[in-house]
This record gives C-alpha cells, structure tokens and sequence, in this order.
C-alpha cells in the first residue's frame, strides 16, 4: 500500500507516518527525516541541504527526486511523509508508482495557520531518528535525551521566521497539489481535520485507509 501524506509544516503528518509505521508495518518515507539524518552525518547531500533546510526553502526537485527513486527500490510500499511537495515532484512519483503498477492514497491534513505555529515552538525533535516530542501536547524528557541517548533539538527552521518563510513556500509550492490530487485519476485524496487530538487524527486515518481493528479499539 502507498499513502502520500500532504499538508502544511506542523500539520502532525511525521507523528502520524510514526505511528501508522508501528501499528501497520507501513514504511515511513520521510524526505525531511532523511535529509537531517544526512546533516547529522556530515554527508555531501547533508552540507548541500543544510543552507535551504535552514531557511525554510525546498531542496531542488533533482537532488530530492533521485534520493527518493533510490530508496523506493527497498520498499514495495510506502508512506510517503513530505513528499511530494511541488506538481513536478508529484508527476516524478506518479511516474514511478505507475510503473510499477501501484495506486495509492493521499491524507491531506488540514489545520490553520495558528495551530501551526503553536506546534512548531514546542516541538522537540530526534535528530537521529526522527521521533517528535512537544513541550505541551508529548511532552519530552526533563532532560531533552531520548531512550536512544540522542540530545533532542529545536530545529532551526522551526523558528517563528522561517516557520512563516515555509508557510509561505508551502502556499506557492505545495499547496497547488490539492488540485493535482483531485483528478480522482490519479489516486484517492481524503481530508482529515488535524486540529484534533493526535490519537482522534490517527482514529480518522486508519479509517480512511480500511484499518478498521485501530480505529475500533482508539
Ligand atoms: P520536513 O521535515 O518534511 O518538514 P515539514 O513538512 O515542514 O513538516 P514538519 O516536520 O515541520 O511537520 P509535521 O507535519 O511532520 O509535524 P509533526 O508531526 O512534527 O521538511 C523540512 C525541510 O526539508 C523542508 O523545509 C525542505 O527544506 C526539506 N525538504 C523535505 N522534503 C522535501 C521535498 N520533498 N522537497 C524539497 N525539500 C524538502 O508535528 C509538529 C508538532 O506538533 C510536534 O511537536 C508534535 O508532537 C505536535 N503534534 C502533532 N500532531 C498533534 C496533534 N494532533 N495535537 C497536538 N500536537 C500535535
């Protein structure tokens, strides 16, 4: 099964990609995920990153495209968690999942501009894993290690002026592939409301995707 997650910075889309992981073996395929784990290493793609990472601005379609043909070829499904972002990251995709004969399901997850930054200041990140924690909704530990002992981070696009920077990038770039999903030749585009709780999100999609023994017992 393929699911696209779509939807703003700070929409929850990486807290549900971990949680659908545990529950249904589902592999999360998180560009933004893969990218700071490349920083944290030092790699070459890591350094050439790190400048648009840092601003709130899209890594080029090429290099992103091609890290995520490279991955795909592990997995026969995926969740795909920040990817696509712009209509020709989403025709790269279509081209490759199409190929290979595999449809899938696009989340979108709606939230408002408030919310967003409420989350985003709050947020905790593993640089190495990925796992997200937040000073009020998941709160982390007193000592900001993890049980893996990674130092947990502030990101620095999480900034109250990169996070508006990446707001307006989501509008101009992202945001036209609603429209894109929408032609239900494509695939299958549901909209859940993120303003609720992480565990009501997660009731909301596992139905939208037939997982009905998760939905039953939240
Ligand atoms: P990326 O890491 O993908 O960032 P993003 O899409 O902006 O998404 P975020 O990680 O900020 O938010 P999220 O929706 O996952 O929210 P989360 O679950 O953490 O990308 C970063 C950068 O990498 C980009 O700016 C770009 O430079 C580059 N990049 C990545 N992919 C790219 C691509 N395809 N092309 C080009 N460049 C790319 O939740 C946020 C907080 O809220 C957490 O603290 C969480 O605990 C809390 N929370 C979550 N859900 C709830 C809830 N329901 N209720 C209360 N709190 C909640």
């Amino acid at each position: 099964m393929d699911v696209i997650f779509l939807g703003p910075p700070g929409a929850g889309k990486g807290t549900q990609a971990q949680i659908l992981e545990k529950a249904y073996g589902l592999h999360q395929l998180s560009t933004g995920d893969m990218l700071r784990k490349n920083r944290h290493e030092g790699t070459e793609l890591g350094k050439i990153a790190q400048a648009y990472m840092d601003r709130g601005d899209l890594v080029p379609d090429d290099i992103i495209i091609a890290v995520v043909e490279k991955e795909l070829e592990n997995w026969t499904g995926a969740l795909f968690d920040g990817f696509p972002r712009t209509v020709p990251q989403a025709e790269a995709l279509d081209a490759l999942l199409h190929r290979k004969n595999r449809p899938y399901t696009v989340i979108l997850f709606d939230v408002g501009e408030d919310t967003i930054h409420e989350r985003l200041t709050g947020r905790w990140v593993n640089p190495k894993t990925g796992r997200v924690f937040h000073d009020r909704f998941s709160p982390p530990p007193d000592d900001r290690i993890d049980a893996d002992g990674t130092q947990l981070i502030q990101r620095e696009d999480d900034k109250p002026e990169a996070v508006r920077h990446r707001l307006e990038v989501y509008h101009r770039q992202t945001e036209p592939l609603i429209a894109y999903y929408a032609d239900a030749r494509r695939g299958r585009l549901v909209k859940v409301d993120a303003t609720k709780s992480v565990s009501e999100v997660s009731k909301d999609i596992a139905n939208a995707l037939g997982f009905r023994d998760m939905a039953a017992t939240q």
